[in-house]
């Protein structure tokens, strides 16, 4: 079951070209313990792969890339004012969306339209129009690869933060997600505070808006700024908006008031979008990769390009954006280089 010498350029949202040594879909322990124990893997790097929508594949991969296959949305508790899901890791995000507001659940509507796969949404703690995630999380599952256990994780211990979470550290470089529990409410308060998304609203006419409504209604805002991978490459935000302390934000923002920013807990965050259109970036274009001429935090691959080429432009990116504001801008997908 494990394919040797594949090109999976159609797996990941860039649409770069990447051969790795091997690749395996996974939907069971046993499955993986198969994939696991392979003796031409042995020792070999792994890759673990969802939707492959916030993944930079830098270089070809000499190891296995095992791509769960765990499906299927499931009520596993209902009470008067609540359901509780658990969704298999690999189930397109906004499908669990779709589900959820056509019955009329409240909490993800504001997440609509992001790409990807359930199973990664832990990862980096997907979260956009002023939800995230962790919002409506309880818990995760996942099997760690070393040992071929199976373990929960209560929200609180996913240590969720803006784009991060325990996910991305060290230790869990080797587990596998694959499921995710989350709690959804039969009625709820309705995020529209986030900038646009009103104003959308009473576009289309909108005065009591359900949760489906609202799903709608970001997604055309998607629309109109983020490029379909499925037309043009690319992984979202490149780049995570910087968090810095106030002291600094405070020193930055009175020689540029106009810099977007917002208080996260006793911290700032600068939208990283403006600092890179302020040095020059937005819509330029550097060979077969470059940055959307819509939004400036989205790195684009034109085609017949590489992951070597991406990783130049954000170079030169972050590059200028030290120089001209002293902020380290950090990439937000995984990038893969080995
Ligand atoms: N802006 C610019 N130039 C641009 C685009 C935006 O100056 O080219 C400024 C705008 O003036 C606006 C501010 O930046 O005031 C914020 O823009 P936007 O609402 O598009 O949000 P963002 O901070 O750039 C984040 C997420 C997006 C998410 C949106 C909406 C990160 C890294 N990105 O972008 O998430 O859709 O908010 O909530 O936090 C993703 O993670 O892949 C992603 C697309």
């Amino acid at each position: 079951m494990i394919q040797l010498n594949v090109d999976i350029q159609d797996l990941n949202s860039f649409g770069l070209p990447c051969k790795v040594a091997g690749y395996c879909q996974v939907g069971s322990i046993e499955a993986l313990d198969k994939a696991c124990h392979d003796p031409k893997f042995q020792n070999k790097p792994r890759l673990i792969l969802g939707g492959g929508s916030n993944l930079l594949l830098a270089t070809d991969f000499p190891g296995l890339v095992i791509q769960p296959a765990w499906s299927g949305i499931k009520i596993i508790e209902h009470d008067i004012d609540s359901v509780t899901i658990k969704i298999g890791a690999a189930e397109p995000w906004h499908k669990l969306v779709t589900w959820s507001v056509d019955n009329h659940y409240f909490g993800l509507e504001n997440l609509a339209s992001i790409p990807g796969w359930c199973g990664a949404a832990p990862m980096q703690n997907i979260g956009a129009y002023g939800a995230e995630l962790s919002d409506a999380c309880l818990a995760v599952g996942y099997i760690n690869l070393d040992t071929l256990v199976q373990h929960t994780l209560a929200a609180k211990e996913c240590l969720f933060g803006y784009r991060t979470s325990i996910f991305k550290t060290q230790p869990a470089q080797n587990w596998l997600i694959t499921d995710i529990t989350l709690r959804l409410l039969r009625d709820g308060e309705l995020k529209l505070d986030y900038p646009g998304v009103t104003e959308m609203l009473d576009q289309q006419k909108v005065q009591q808006p359900s949760p489906a409504q609202v799903a709608a209604a970001i997604t055309r805002i998607r629309q109109h700024k983020l490029p379909d991978p499925a037309m043009l490459g690319n992984a979202g935000s490149f780049f995570k908006n910087p968090v810095i302390s106030g002291d600094t934000a405070n020193a930055l923002l009175a020689q540029y008031p106009e810099l977007p920013h917002w208080p996260i807990d006793d911290q700032v965050k600068l939208s990283a979008a403006w600092l890179i259109e302020q040095c020059g970036w937005k819509g330029r274009r550097q060979g077969a990769v470059g940055v959307h001429q819509n939004h400036a935090l989205v790195l684009v691959h034109y085609g017949n390009g590489n992951g070597q080429q991406l990783l130049q432009l954000a170079g030169n990116i972050q590059q200028d954006v030290n120089q001209r504001f002293g902020i380290d801008l950090q990439p937000e997908p995984k990038v893969i280089q080995v």
